[in-house]
């Protein structure tokens, strides 16, 4: 196919990016891993699927960056993820090491490529990205809000029996504990949700959004959540690679926005051909600065732990 877009780290999240890809029939894939016929063994595994699921792009995997060689948009996911207990930022130097060979490749091989950050602490490691490949600020977006959205957006569908894909949610800020949810930008079909769900009862669905990731490692066990955050990091990729300039909640580097600066973090962007083209102020009540400021002031001081 005429375009490229290789997935690092060929785990969970890795994997289902690939699978969701070749499904969205974007382009050819390319899964990199360092495990020893891992990424191999998952892209013929995906390859075997394409002619019952329908798609004819080529899917191969790697323990060679070169192999990335081309591509026009990369989805950073290698890292570890989190076990029970755990925060994101207890992640922050192991995925900073990784995310810096990962780096450090994509701009010797892919040097034109747009690059999605999905490994945690997120809008750390998205900096982190944008640092070390020294890509301009477009180019560079985490994957974040599409994710937490979907799931507010999935809470308040399951709270009110309508369906998922008719709620529309916003939610800003770091994707953390500190994430802010945004009811008053959330609706179903264009009826605010504060009509529709009574105030204490929203709180409680905005408080679950913002442990939504916490909720499914405890769940699991052995790791995090990986189908949302595959579908969020596509949905993305594809809005790029397809120019469709769509409103979507990611993090991205600000310069002056919001009153917030040299910092990644989660507000709404239209994603295009030219990555992040936009980015969207809401305008917001005090409640919502005061969150989306101490959100930002906790991740400036994480940015100065591994050095900026
Ligand atoms: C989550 C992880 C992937 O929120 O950050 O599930």
């Amino acid at each position: 196919m005429e375009r490229k877009i290789s997935v690092i780290g060929g785990g969970n999240v890795g994997a289902s990016c690939a699978q969701y890809m070749a499904e969205a029939n974007l382009g050819d894939v390319m899964i990199v891993d360092i495990v020893e016929g891992m990424p191999q063994g998952k892209a013929l595994d995906l390859t075997q699927a394409g002619p019952i699921r329908g798609y004819n792009c080529k899917i191969e995997g790697t323990n060679n960056y070169k192999d990335i060689k081309g591509s026009d948009l990369v989805i950073m996911t290698a890292g570890l993820a989190r076990k029970p207990g755990m925060s994101r930022e207890d992640l922050l130097n192991m995925n900073a090491n990784i995310v810096k060979i990962a780096a450090t490749n994509i701009k010797k091989y892919a040097p034109k490529a747009y690059v999605i950050v999905v490994s945690n602490p997120l809008d750390i490691m998205t900096y982190h990205m944008f640092k070390i490949t020294g890509f301009p600020t477009n180019r560079v977006l985490g994957q974040a809000g599409v994710l937490d959205s979907t799931r507010f957006r999935a809470f308040v569908a399951m709270e009110l029996g309508m369906a998922p894909t008719d709620v529309q949610a916003m939610v800003l800020g770091g994707h953390g504990d500190t994430m802010v949810p945004l009811p008053n930008y959330s609706t179903v079909g264009g009826v605010p949700i504060k009509e529709l769900i009574p105030a204490k009862r929203l709180k409680e669905i905005c408080e679950r959004t913002r442990f939504g990731g916490g909720e499914i490692v405890k769940l699991l066990k052995t790791g995090s959540a990986y189908y949302a955050p595959a579908a969020a990091s596509v949905q993305m990729a594809r809005a790029i690679l397809l120019d469709e300039k769509k409103v979507l909640p990611c993090s991205a580097y600000l310069t002056g926005q919001y009153g917030l600066k040299d910092i990644y973090i989660g507000v709404p962007a239209v994603l295009g051909a030219k990555g992040v083209e936009k980015i969207i102020e809401l305008k917001l009540n005090a409640s919502e600065t005061k969150e989306l400021k101490a959100s930002a002031a906790k991740y400036k001081g994480v940015l100065k732990e591994i050095g900026y």
